[in-house]
């Protein structure tokens, strides 16, 4: 068989599923299964959130404080375009909140949440190492310094195609 750099879901899931079979019973393997699903699956779905509760023999509402807690996990599938949006305390004071609001308003979503076309998600992050450059933003792995909101839609256009 070719070997393709893609796979399709129903492999990944499958990769997934085996992979919370070999921690049943076992709630400390909570975060290690949950960064399994976030790495393969690119966000942690609500049946996947059951399946490892009921395997791991933890409360669903462990499983989902630990997943609201950690930044790192998302209850969603993201965006081709990922924008992260620092509100850390030099992007605040230099109008981090301004360029939030006028992404949020372009983009017709809330941070956490992900465009119907599934072109852009929106998340707020807190200090990106860049202070001397806010307020900053990212777009997957690129870097957006010294923003100003009126900059907004001409940096959107450069991610929609
Ligand atoms: S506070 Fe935004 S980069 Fe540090």
């Amino acid at each position: 068989m070719e070997s393709s750099g893609c796979r399709c879901i129903v492999e990944r899931y499958q990769e997934v599923e085996l992979f919370i079979a070999q921690y049943a019973g076992q709630p400390a393997a909570l975060i290690t299964v949950l960064h399994k699903i976030q790495e393969t699956l690119g966000f942690v779905p609500h049946d996947l959130q059951i399946m490892v509760a009921e395997t791991l023999g933890v409360p669903i509402s462990e499983v989902y404080g630990v997943i609201t807690f950690y930044a790192f996990f998302s209850l969603k599938p993201k965006g081709k375009y990922n924008v992260s949006v620092c509100k850390g305390t030099a992007c605040y004071v230099r109008g981090a909140n301004k360029v939030l609001a006028r992404l949020e308003k372009a983009l017709g979503i809330k941070p956490g949440d992900t465009t119907d076309d599934g072109n852009f998600s929106l998340e707020v992050v807190y200090c990106l190492g860049a202070c001397g450059l806010s307020p900053v933003m990212t777009v997957n792995k690129n870097v957006h310094a010294r923003l100003k909101q009126e900059r907004i839609p001409e940096i959107l256009t450069e991610y929609s195609s």
